[in-house]
């Protein structure tokens, strides 16, 4: 995508290469374990989520850096491929290219291991240079894998544009009202969710205790993902969205087409409630393949199984929104 192109969606965040392997069991601690499969990808959440909007059918440019090594430069490449516009991602000779190291047992299971790398080193002033393509965007999509020096700058100048801000908390960290105050939409896991609230999240009842504990803080809206589905809280109410039965292969990168699937929606004008349960049908399709980057859907994927399966059962106290 050449640079003057306006993008819908502008995603600031980390990029890594996942080295996946996959086995019958995790290896414990001091332990070695014998897997079965290997893959080697694009990953890291500003990677995925870009990734993840793009094959949803929006224009994307993403914001972050790589190093100036063999692996940055595939991944750019890779990007590119996808169609997101890399012009704001800088090449960093000071440092390698973020990787992660993934584990994945055969029931779901997962462990990891990073070094964020060049991720580590994106700058407010990086953020600045990009100014105008997050202006001119609809939506803007932070995770925290990079300094939140950077990804503070990045909110600021989506308020003061005018655009939606997605942020999904991982990895988690405590934030600040400031910050949380100029957010839409906060996307935490359960382990997020307790980090940012100290609400242990277990259930449909605790995912609402942690989201109006989010909301009193500022942000307008939260979904959180609980044990069992996804509970979406704003001022207009609540809806709770059951996770249906999928062949799960693995959920890395289920929870960034959630927040990837909720931006693209934004961007195109839909409304909270039905932001939500496209993004909940993408992030089941997410978990139904291994890694993060080969299990990142399409639009035609969604619109499919949002078709043949209908909206999701809603729980017996329903939707309230
Ligand atoms: N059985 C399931 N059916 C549908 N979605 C699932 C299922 N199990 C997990 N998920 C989804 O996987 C996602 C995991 O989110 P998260 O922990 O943020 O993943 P990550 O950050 O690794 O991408 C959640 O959105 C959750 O709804
Ligand atoms: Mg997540």
């Amino acid at each position: 995508m050449a640079s003057d192109v306006r993008a819908d969606i502008v995603v600031v965040g980390g990029i890594n290469t996942d080295f996946l392997v996959q086995g019958s069991r995790l290896p414990g601690p001091g332990e070695h374990a014998e897997g079965h499969l290997f893959l080697e990808g694009l990953g890291g959440k500003g990677a995925n989520g870009a990734v993840g909007a793009a094959r949803l059918g929006a224009r994307v440019a993403l914001v972050g850096r790589v190093g100036m090594d063999a692996r940055g430069r595939a991944l750019l490449e890779q990007l590119e491929g996808e169609g997101v516009d890399t012009g704001a991602v800088v090449r960093d000779p000071g440092a390698t290219t973020g990787v992660s190291l993934e584990m994945v047992d055969e029931e779901g299971g997962t462990q990891s291991l990073g070094a964020p790398g060049a991720n580590r080193r994106l700058t407010r002033d990086d953020v600045l240079r990009a100014e105008e393509r997050i202006s001119l965007a609809r939506v803007l999509l932070v995770q925290l894998e990079v300094p939140l020096e950077a990804v503070s700058a990045a909110v600021h100048i989506a308020r003061a544009a005018g655009l939606r801000v997605v942020l999904d908390p991982a990895p988690a960290r405590e934030l600040s009202e400031d910050l949380l105050e100029a957010v839409h939409v906060i996307r935490p896991n359960a382990d997020e969710a307790r980090v940012l609230t100290g609400v242990d999240v277990v259930d449909r009842t605790s995912a609402r205790r942690a989201a109006e504990n989010l909301l009193r803080r500022g942000v307008g809206a939260a979904v959180v993902a609980a044990p069992g589905g996804s509970l979406v809280l704003s001022s207009e109410g609540e809806l709770w969205l059951p996770d249906r039965r999928v062949e799960l292969a693995d959920t890395t990168g289920a929870g960034d087409a959630f927040s990837a699937a909720l931006a693209v929606a934004f961007s195109e004008g839909k409304t909270l409630a039905e932001a939500a349960r496209f993004a909940h049908e993408a992030s089941a399709l997410a978990t139904m393949r291994l890694g993060a980057f080969g299990g990142l859907p399409t639009r035609d994927q969604v619109e499919s199984r949002l078709a043949r399966l209908g909206p999701v059962a809603l729980s017996p106290d329903g939707a309230r929104m």
